[in-house]
């Protein structure tokens, strides 16, 4: 058994239903990139990524694609894989949720959870986002009733669910922040998730019955498993492929890295899950900002331009990996555009790398034929650059250590500058027009050997750089040269010949990005004032009933006689109805789509016989159907037939 030191690094596993763009891939590359330095500096390193293929969500997009959810995710997950090879990510493995191994593991997880008393049935009352697969209260949706986190319409539901014991926990979550004050990184992040947990945790409902596609509660098969309590556990799943060593080796996980949208999910409810199981739980969870996408109006339909695919096929993987981790500063957000992303492989890669490596392999042809030679006699300004160069592995490894990727490029960076700099005060061209061969050589052989660091430390961050710059400095042969451990100064050898070769960053013209970005942004301005019809998701059909059920249910004609906003309720209007000489009132939520004296006089179909209830204090006696659809609804009308009339 190897005697490295391990890491374990993954990302979360992505939902089939979305197409990925530039902002999703950050995580998974900023893993990579993780993944690749830390083998660099000897560990035995394990990356997993992966896709999150149950619940309601993926069932409802297949329905709407007219497939089946496995056919519909197996589709998907070819584009995931296509992506992830295209920006260069090596993960270790790749997990689905809907493999064998993985639903094994967490029905054995689920049932011994439950078999210990942490898991009971009851029934939830409440409410649920499908795009985000998440329930929330009632002062969560608020009188809205939308999802808080993503804005989209939150549906009611009753249903039986088991329950897991989250409450139980509390107390001992809390000890456990404070005792590992590092667990959740940053410490922003950290705090809001002591607040929330200090204000009380709910028991969290982890099985549904409405639909059927996730994996079965092993003990009552009418039951599925909550697609978030499946998912977090593919952590651990994907370590049980095939025996228990993976698992042996690499658990608990070094890091979980995920976007701050899900670090509850992965920093109180896995850890709470870890708890209830008895396993240990992960080192770190670190929860990176987002990528913003500017004023929202681009889209991978329209510009392309926040495209993984494209924007690596227009300017190189590499680039878009440097400048994701280069862009976003630790913990906190940063606005995508492509004209930030012209301007920084601009300015990092085409003027201060590109420049570094062309301005020395064109003065080695020039002056030296190509050939680098053993320094000697050296210049006033070497000692501060060659200090500079051996202090740099030390402080670039302490940031990355700390997953501070920004600053850690920023600190790299600082020698490309000063390399740069060096080369404008001790002006090689002057050393060859004085005659000082020495000196020269010398000049040259720090500006070769600068180069050779800076490309080893930077990358894992942009893997295809360094065999690229290693041909064109006449070493392919020595991968001895790239490795963490030869980041001491002078190993480059001397008497090596140099092929010169094309810039490997050419310039981009920023104005010309300029013209398309405003061009697209006309045109989304155009399209938004006349809006294109959304293609509505259709909602799957609900379970089959019998005659008997239907014909319980008392449909009626009645005539809108009066129809008023409730006072402090957005979505509420009140009706008074009539109906073959009864009079009633009835509530109904369809505020947002009429105006009240729209409807007055109409005749509308009531739930006659549906049992009374309160609403803010107004008893409301039945229920007026409607059509509905995405953001579309429709009373249904009946207007000549008499009031009382039955619907059969
Ligand atoms: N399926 C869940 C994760 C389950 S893990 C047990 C999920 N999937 S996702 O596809 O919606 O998101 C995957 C990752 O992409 C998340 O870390 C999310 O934060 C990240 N991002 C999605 N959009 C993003 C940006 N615009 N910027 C940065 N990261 C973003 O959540």
């Amino acid at each position: 058994m190897s005697d490295k030191p391990t890491f374990y690094i993954t990302t979360p596993i992505y939902y089939p239903s979305d197409n990925l763009h530039i902002g999703h891939a950050y995580t998974t590359v900023a893993a990579d990139t993780m993944a690749r330095y830390k083998k660099m500096r000897g560990y035995d390193a394990y990356f997993l990524t992966g896709s999150d293929e149950h619940g309601q969500k993926i069932q409802r997009r297949a329905a709407a694609a007219n497939m089946q959810p496995k056919e519909f995710v197996d589709q998907i997950i070819k584009s995931f894989k296509e992506l992830w090879k295209i920006l260069q990510v090596e993960n270790d493995d790749f997990i689905r949720t809907t493999d064998a191994h993985h639903e094994k593991y967490a029905q054995e997880l689920f049932q011994q959870i439950y078999e210990q008393g942490d898991i009971y049935k009851s029934e939830y009352e409440g409410w649920y986002c499908t795009s985000c697969e998440t329930f929330f209260t009632e002062l969560q949706v608020g009188e809205e009733h939308v999802c808080p986190d993503c804005g989209k319409p939150a549906e009611l539901m009753k249903e039986e669910s088991y329950f897991f014991r989250m409450s139980k926990y509390a107390d001992r979550w809390l000890k456990f922040i404070e005792e590992n004050p590092d667990f959740i990184q940053p410490e922003s992040r950290r705090n809001e998730m002591v607040n929330f947990v200090k204000q009380g945790l709910e028991d969290l409902c982890v099985s549904r019955t409405t639909f059927d596609w996730g994996i079965k509660v092993p003990f009552d098969e009418k039951h599925v498993i909550y697609v978030w309590f499946d998912a977090l556990i593919n952590y651990i799943s994907a370590l049980k492929k095939d025996d228990n060593s993976l698992y042996e080796k690499f658990w608990p996980a070094d890091v979980h890295l995920v976007g701050k949208d899900i670090i509850r999910f992965h920093t109180i409810i896995w850890p709470i899950m870890l708890m209830a199981a008895g396993l240990p739980l992960p080192k770190h969870v670190l929860g990176h900002g987002w990528v913003l996408l500017g004023d929202g109006k681009m889209s991978k339909s329209k510009g392309n331009v926040v495209d993984p695919v494209i924007l690596c096929d227009r300017y190189g993987s590499d680039a878009i990996r440097y400048f994701q981790k280069r862009e976003m500063q630790y913990g906190q957000d940063c606005t995508y555009s492509e004209a930030n992303l012209a301007l920084r492989i601009n300015n990092d890669l085409a003027n201060d790398y590109g420049n570094l490596l062309s301005r020395t392999t064109g003065m080695l042809e020039k002056f030296q034929e190509g050939l680098v030679l053993a320094p000697s006699a050296g210049t006033d300004f070497d000692a501060d650059l060659i200090q500079l160069a051996k202090d740099t592995p030390a402080a670039f490894a302490a940031l990355m250590d700390k997953m501070e990727w920004a600053n850690a490029l920023a600190e790299l960076w600082k020698l490309v500058g000063k390399a740069n700099k060096y080369i404008d005060d001790v002006a090689p061209w002057a050393l060859n027009k004085e005659g000082k061969k020495e000196e020269l050589a010398t000049v040259l052989y720090n500006m070769v050997e600068v180069l050779r660091m800076v490309t080893v430390m930077v990358a894992p961050v942009m893997p295809s750089l360094l065999p690229k710059v290693w041909a064109q400095l006449g070493i392919s042969e020595r991968d001895d040269l790239a490795s963490w451990e030869s980041l001491k100064w002078g190993l480059f050898p001397a008497g090596t010949k140099i092929n010169r070769g094309e810039p490997l960053f050419p310039r981009i013209d920023i104005d010309a990005i300029k013209a398309q970005m405003e061009a697209a942004a006309a045109e989304a301005a155009q399209e938004e004032a006349a809006p294109a019809e959304p293609e509505p998701e259709i909602e799957p059909l609900a379970e089959e009933c019998v005659y008997d059920d239907f014909a319980k249910v008392d449909l009626r004609v009645v005539k809108v006689l009066e129809c008023i906003k409730v006072p402090k309720a957005d979505k509420l209007l009140q009706f008074k109805l009539e109906m073959g000489g009864e009079e009633r009132t009835v509530l109904s939520g369809i505020a947002k789509f009429y105006q009240p004296e729209e409807l007055v006089g109409k005749k509308l179909i009531l739930v006659a016989n549906l049992a009374p209830r309160k609403i803010r204090g107004i008893e409301s006696k039945g229920m007026l159907l409607s059509a509905a659809i995405g953001d579309k609804l429709q009373v249904i009308e009946a207007p000549d037939m008499p009031t009382g009339s039955r619907v059969c």
